[in-house]
């Protein structure tokens, strides 16, 4: 795993803090290793996690994404990255919780991809490179970033051709309700309506190719514009 040295204003020691001490508790959304109620109202509730991950595995590109290089902003427990590299790409999952990559990095050597992966504990806005992309993702990313524009930009100085991003909606019952649960357990979050994911995508160099709403979430495919 990769180190740099982060700049963080309070917040996002804050929001660090919150998911690396759920760092678990995140993972079992997908794995299911949680009592057969919980397990029932996640299927119910944040079915829009799954969705999500199946939106970024078809919009990825082909089965065989071999020779391919992939970013996962905020990867958190490693499920998209593990799952791009078993399909031959190349994958580095960026993060500021060091018990997410860890998750991470034990599910990409249980899948046998750990020399396909690749982790590297910062913000995004305070990594240090000069590799580029064909794809970049960000997912579940965005509900905890108070200003966009600055992280879309390093993400559109990584980004080769496309950028597949995920925004939770503003103005459904859900978000207030999330806002206050979320709130209460200490970690700032944010909506977004589809007009201000344009124009900060736009604003960025960025090109909304397609977007769909999945539960909770506006999904946008991008592409980079030429400059
Ligand atoms: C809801 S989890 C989503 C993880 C993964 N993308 C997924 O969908 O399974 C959000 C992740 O984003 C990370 N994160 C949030 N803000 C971040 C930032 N500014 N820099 C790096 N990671 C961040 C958190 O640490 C957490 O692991």
């Amino acid at each position: 795993m990769n180190g740099t040295t982060t700049t963080r204003t309070d917040e996002t020691e804050q929001i660090a803090k919150y998911w690396n001490d759920i760092a678990y508790d995140f993972d079992a959304i997908y794995t299911g290793k949680k009592n057969p109620i919980s397990r029932g109202l996640d299927r119910w509730l944040r079915r829009d996690i799954y969705e999500r991950y199946e939106w970024v595995m078809r919009q990825a590109g082909p089965p065989d994404l071999t020779g391919m290089k992939i970013c996962d902003i905020g990867c958190g427990s490693g499920r998209f990255v593990a799952s791009l590299a078993k399909r031959g790409a190349q994958v580095t999952g960026v993060d500021f919780a060091p018990d997410m990559l860890k998750l991470g990095a034990q599910l990409a050597e249980k899948e046998g991809v750990t020399d396909r992966c690749k982790f590297v504990l910062s913000d995004v806005l305070d990594w240090k490179t000069n590799e580029k992309f064909d794809l970049v993702i960000a997912i579940g990313f965005w509900d905890y970033v108070a200003d966009p524009l600055p992280r879309l930009q390093v993400i559109r100085s990584l980004t080769k051709t496309t950028f597949l991003s995920a925004w939770p909606r503003a103005a459904t019952l859900r978000a207030a309700i999330r806002k206050v649960r979320l709130k209460a357990d200490g970690c700032p979050v944010y909506f977004f309506h589809l007009a201000q994911v344009e124009d900060y995508l736009q604003r960025a160099g960025f090109r909304v190719d397609s977007r769909e709403i999945l539960g909770q979430l506006h999904c946008v495919k991008s592409s980079v514009v030429a400059t």
